[in-house]
């Protein structure tokens, strides 16, 4: 079986072949190919994926391309982690947005606008060889943000896409920890959009454990999510990201003198690439510890594992509406607790209430219109989709911000 990650030369990469060796027999993997327009970056993570997957005992053959076409023929799963214009367009999607007093960040809000207008049709031009040239059935495995955008233009255009992140999994094992219990024995009540989740319950031997650990963890868990215990107090824990909508103006305030997490970002790369340099490495660096993707080669793999032998394994993943959460529209994409077998069903989940719900159903449509500005293109488009935004939802706001956007991604907007 052939895998593609496009984007293979991300400096994540290591991170998946840790999964991917690990699970290489399990998995039947004998095939890995890395997809990537920078070169170099292939000849350094290349070789040292092979690597990594040879320590853990596979001799699966691992190649690298720049030629997107040969890459993914015949995958059976095709993964994407693009990040188009790099860390650089990154950093201005951080910026820009404060000069308008607005939460400068990579996904929420005008930046998360700004990298879903750039990567979108990127995403949908390699999935449209992905379909010709792929496995019968094959799959995509979004990681790309914004995964629910991206996951929806792909779902749009008739492709057979999945997104997946990782916060579910990083609950997952923190809840785990704290109860003193396998990951595995812990299922998550994962319910709203990508980068909008509250966890409404924690079932462990099917019983709902999470009232018991609020109660014995409150402050811990305030911490991790970087939010007053006052903000979970109706006893749905909301993802870290919901600090950009519950703290927004203490969070401008603390960005506009903060370093970007965009050059921080760069700057823990540029030393990544040293250590991936030694030729003799064969396993990720300590370092790479200090991304914020954690455990997303285990959330990975254990979903490939679903979607390739259809077990019905419970996964935390980007799909569409269908009716699950009744406020949004069937075609919305939400990211739930759901059951990967022969269909993918979410679970039952405890509801979200009436606070969340609002919130999700307002940024439900910001993503909607949201996913037209990238398809369609047009300053307009982008407009409406600003002023959807509840971080937004101002004339004057979204006029701003909607010139900054264009103004500083023009060089990624085929119509601008
Ligand atoms: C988490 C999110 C990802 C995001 C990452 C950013 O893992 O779930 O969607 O890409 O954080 O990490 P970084 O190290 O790039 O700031
Ligand atoms: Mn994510």
């Amino acid at each position: 079986m052939k895998i593609a990650v496009v984007g293979g030369g991300s400096t994540y990469t290591p991170e998946l072949a840790e999964g991917f060796g690990a699970n290489a027999v399990a998995l039947g993997i004998d095939e890995v190919a890395l997809v990537d327009p920078a070169a170099k970056k292939l000849e350094v993570i290349g070789p040292l994926v092979r690597r990594i997957m040879r320590r853990h005992g596979s001799d699966a053959k691992v190649e690298w391309t720049t030629d997107l076409d040969r890459g993914v023929e015949g995958a059976a799963i095709v993964l994407l982690q693009l990040r188009v214009g790099g860390q650089r367009a990154r950093i201005e999607d951080e910026a820009f947005p404060l000069e308008c007093g607005c939460v400068g960040q990579e996904t929420t809000g005008a930046g998360g606008l700004a990298k879903a207008l750039r990567t979108i049709p990127v995403a949908l031009g390699i999935a449209d060889r992905v379909r010709e040239l792929a496995a019968p059935g094959a799959w995509i495995v979004d990681f790309t943000n914004p995964v629910g955008m991206v996951t929806r233009a792909l779902l749009d255009a008739g492709h057979r896409a999945i997104g997946l992140c990782n916060v579910a999994i990083g609950f997952q094992r923190r809840f785990a920890g704290l109860l003193g219990r396998a990951p595995e024995d812990v299922v998550l009540d994962h319910v709203g959009l990508n980068h909008l989740t509250w966890e409404t319950g924690v079932r462990v031997d099917g019983r709902d454990v999470l009232p018991g650990l609020l109660d014995e963890h409150r402050d811990e868990i305030a911490d991790e999510v970087d939010l007053p215990a006052a903000v979970f107090a109706d006893g749905r824990v909301p993802s870290y990201y919901l600090h950009y909508f519950y703290a927004h103006d203490t969070e401008v305030e603390r960005l506009r003198t903060a370093p970007s997490r965009g050059r921080e970002v760069a700057r823990i790369e540029a030393e990544l690439w040293k250590i991936y340099e030694d030729d003799t490495l064969d396993r990720k660096p300590d370092l790479l510890s200090q991304r914020g993707g954690a455990y997303y080669s285990e959330a990975a793999v254990a979903l490939m594992r679903s979607l390739l032998t259809r077990d019905g394994g419970v996964h935390a993943v980007n799909v569409r509406n269908r009716g699950f959460l009744p406020y949004l529209p069937d075609e919305a994409v939400i990211e739930v607790s759901a059951r990967v077998g022969a269909d993918i069903t979410p679970v039952d989940a405890a509801p979200l209430g009436p606070r969340q719900r609002g919130l999700v159903a307002a940024v439900a449509a910001y993503e909607e219109l949201g996913v037209q500005a990238a398809v369609r293109g047009g300053e307009r488009r982008v407009y409406e989709a600003l002023l959807a935004h509840p971080l937004v939802g101002q004339h004057d706001l979204a006029e701003g911000l909607t010139a900054r956007l264009i103004a500083t991604g023009r060089d990624h907007l085929p119509w601008a």
